[in-house]
Order: C-alpha cells, then structure tokens, then sequence
C-alpha cells in the first residue's frame, strides 16, 4: 500500500496534465452537434485506461458510446467484484459569456481546475482512474476485482445504459457500484450519501396565432401564448413554496426524527447558502430546513422559458409561441409515471382555451433510498475518513444519477455514493471548477477503498 500512496504523490502533475487533455473534450450529450465530440472523448477515455493497465472496450449504443475497462483478474478469481460508474458527457456549457476562461480550455487557478465537466463528473470519476493505475503500475496487488463503465448519456438520462446492463447482467454482477458523482459540504465533512432524488422533465409549448403578429394591430383581442404560459406557470406554486398540483406529493414520506436530527448536524446556515448563490433572500417549502428542501422535498422547477423577441432593443409583436422546459425533482417512494400523469392532467385542466397546447415528455428516473447500513457502506466510512482525516456524515443528495436504480433493479448492486463535488463548484454553471485537494484526498480514498472493500 505505501508503493500506492508514494506512487500518487509522485505522479499529481503528469495527473493534472492528462485531466486537462480529458477535460479539452466538448462532450455535450445534449447538444447534436458534439456528436462527434463524445465518440472522440470516449476514444481517448478507452485509450487512457488501456495505458494504465486496464483492459478496456467501448459499446457503441444508439446514443452515445459506454467505456468499458476491467482490472485484469486471476481466471477463477473470488475476489469481491465492484463496478465503479461515472460519465464523460457533460451539460452544455452556455452562457458562454459568463465564463472567465473558456469552458474547454481548462485553467487551473490556485488549487482550483475551471472547466466544464471538471467536477460532473470527469474529475471525480479520474480520482477513481488514478488510484487504480497505481495499483496496477507498482504491481501492488488489488484486493477486489473492478469494471470501470463510464457512460456518455448521464446528463440527458442514460438512457441507453439500461440496454446495456440488462444484456451483460453475468459479467456486471458486482458486489455494489462506487460512484463519485455527488458533493460534500466541505472537505472537513466527507460524506457518504444514501439518497438521491428521482426526475421527471417535460416541454410546455403554447401556440398562439399562426406567426408572430403586430402588437398595435392585434393586442388586446388575441391571447399573449407568453403570457398565458406565464399564468399556468404561475398558478402551480402557492405563496408557501407548495406545489398546487393534485397529486403531486403522493408517494412522499414524512422524514423520520433521526433523519432530521442529522440533516441538523450539516455544516453551514442559510445566511452562508444565500451569499455563495448571491440571492436576495431564500425561498421555499414552509415548514422544512433549506438543506430538507434541497434534498427531501418534490420540486416543481422552470429551466428555460422561451419565447417572443431576444434579440437587441425593442420589437412590438405578440408571438406566435411559448415554450417552458421543465423538471420535477421527486423523492423517495415516488412513481415518476404517476406523478407525471398528475402534472400532465393539471396543465391540460388549466389551459385556457386561447392557446393550443403540446407537450414533449423527456426522461424521468425515480429516487434512490437505501439505508447505508450494510458492509461496503461501513467500508467506504471508513476509507473516507482515512483519506479526508474527519469523521464522514451520511447524505441526501438533491440530485439525480437516473441509473443508479437500474443497478439495484437489474443487478441488485446497491451503491456507494461518495461524492468529491465541494458546494461552490458550480456544478452546471459557468465557471465549474473542481479543487485539486479533492481530486487528490479522492485518489487516496478510492486507493483505501479498495483495501477496505477486499475484507468486507
Ligand atoms: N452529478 C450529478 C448528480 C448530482 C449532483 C447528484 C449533485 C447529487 C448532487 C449528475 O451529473 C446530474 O447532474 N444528473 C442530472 C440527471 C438528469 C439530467 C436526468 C441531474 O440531476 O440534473
Ligand atoms: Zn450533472
């Protein structure tokens, strides 16, 4: 084990040197034209594992392409198998202006690396890479046998991965899935998560007249499809932060007095949450903390809203057109397709008949729940406290990873979420960054790890 940890310390520029190369991808799942971008990066991520001494393939699948990379292993061997999962894709990187140094051109400032992707999830899921090379480079033998896939779609809903796991189920079976692809408060508290939450996304468009029609001719006898959507949109949050939806909370279960006793033992106050966001003043569920609220709690969010004239200065029409792109976060014990008919119901229910209503259905995933009680969890405790040097807490994530039921349904392999994301990486913002403490105590975590994972 010395070897490995010597290994890590000697090696941390040449480290960083090939992170940015990895980093240079625009591997933007969700924007068409990357295409090209992702196959590249995929091409360079299977490469990059076959040079440090994994045996690695790529799967082509109808969206994106799935690494695939394996520590050698004896023929018969019975050591504990472990699957680490993380993505190479990552969100579209705009507004662009917004960013100091261009989001593909990584710079490190400080013991900071700016980039996009270079916390969701690159860095993080690289840490994992970099332990296990040194393993496999000082011939330091690697208690537990391990396949690395690394997937292409995470951001856009993975959904191509099921596919995937469902037709190699034999050689996936693993003991559980090491996923570094979530946050900590602070490197002072290291935390293993046991929850995600669940999504579903949609796409209202409202159309109005057949184009976009002179204000002064028209206004005042033809619906607004802008301000219409505006009205809907409005409707469905009442003044205590409550989603109006029926429905829309079936499923949730009250937090029990443990949970809310250690959601209480988080680190940080809400005056420090409004600063690093810059609000005016925080908004939400009455009758829960802001931390429950972010993580516990059904969401009903806008992500873009479109319509009308963009452009510079002023342009008087009523446009033809208004579109919301909208997400739901859910939680644990939520059927995403029953919540979804319960918003999809709703909107059709108070949609004024001036206007003609479409919408698209994207991707949903449920919540993950699973008590970290079990042996790996204990092992990965304690490997995090090693590397971090204090004590971890355990966490409800507010984000999504949309497999991470499929490996509990398909493979039933629970996971291990131990995130190395610190809350001011911007994290599909401009200006994402991931701090070099964290990408080397993730290093030393993943390498303790393993150790631990071998004698559980
Ligand atoms: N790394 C995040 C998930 C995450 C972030 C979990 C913070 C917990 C805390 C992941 O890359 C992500 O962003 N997932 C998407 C999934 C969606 C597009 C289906 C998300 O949560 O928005
Ligand atoms: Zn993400």
């Amino acid at each position: 084990m010395q070897g490995v940890l010597d290994y890590l310390k000697q090696n941390q520029n040449r480290f960083l040197a090939e992170f940015c190369e990895y980093l240079r991808f625009p591997s933007v799942s969700a924007q068409p034209q990357h295409k090209t971008d992702l196959q590249a990066c995929a091409d360079w991520l299977v490469n990059h594992c076959r040079q440090i001494g994994l045996e690695a393939n790529i799967y082509l699948t109808k969206g994106h392409p799935i690494v695939v990379a394996k520590t050698p292993r004896a023929k018969n061997s019975r050591q504990p198998h472990y699957m680490v999962y993380g993505h190479y894709d990552v969100q579209p990187p705009e507004p662009l202006d917004l960013w100091k140094s261009p989001p593909f051109e990584p710079k490190i400032i400080g013991r900071n690396i700016f980039a996009r992707g270079s916390t969701d999830n690159k860095g993080q899921n690289f840490a994992h890479l970099k332990a296990v090379e040194a393993y496999l480079k000082t011939n330091t033998p690697l208690p537990c046998d391990l396949t690395f896939v690394i997937e292409g779609e995470e951001e856009v809903g993975s959904e191509c991965l099921s596919g995937f796991l469902k037709k190699n189920r034999k050689e996936l079976d693993c003991a559980a899935v090491v996923i570094s692809d979530t946050g900590m408060p602070s490197p002072k508290h290291p935390a293993l998560g046991y929850s995600l939450r669940g999504i579903i996304a949609l796409e209202i468009t409202l159309h109005g007249p057949d184009c976009d029609l002179h204000s002064g001719g028209f206004g005042g006898a033809v619906d607004n499809p802008a301000m219409a959507l505006s009205q809907l949109l409005g409707q469905l949050r009442d003044k205590n932060g409550r989603i109006t939806i029926p429905g829309f909370y079936n499923g949730v279960l009250p937090l029990s007095a443990y949970e809310r006793k250690e959601y209480a033992r988080l680190p940080g106050s809400d005056a420090t949450l409004q600063k690093l966001i810059g609000v005016k003043k925080l908004f939400g569920e009455r009758g829960f903390t802001s931390s429950e609220q972010r993580s516990a709690r059904p969401t009903f969010e806008i992500n873009g809203l479109t319509s009308g004239y963009q452009g510079e200065g002023s342009k008087t029409i009523i446009p033809s057109w208004a579109r919301a792109k909208i997400t739901c976060r859910l939680v644990p014990n939520q059927d995403p397709e029953q919540i979804r008919k319960a918003v999809l119901a709703h909107l059709k229910k108070i949609c004024p008949p001036t206007v003609r209503m479409d919408i698209e259905i994207g991707h949903g995933a449920e919540a993950y729940f699973v008590p970290p009680t079990g042996a790996p969890a204990q092992a990965a405790l304690r490997a995090l406290e090693k590397a971090f040097g204090h004590k971890p807490i355990l966490t409800r994530e507010g984000g999504s990873i949309p497999i991470v039921n499929q490996f509990k349904k398909i493979l039933g392999a629970d996971s291990l979420l131990l995130g190395l994301g610190l809350p001011d990486d911007n994290a599909h913002s401009p200006n994402e960054k991931f701090s070099l403490d964290c990408f080397e105590k993730g290093q030393l975590m993943s390498a303790y790890l393993w150790q631990e994972l071998g004698r559980v």
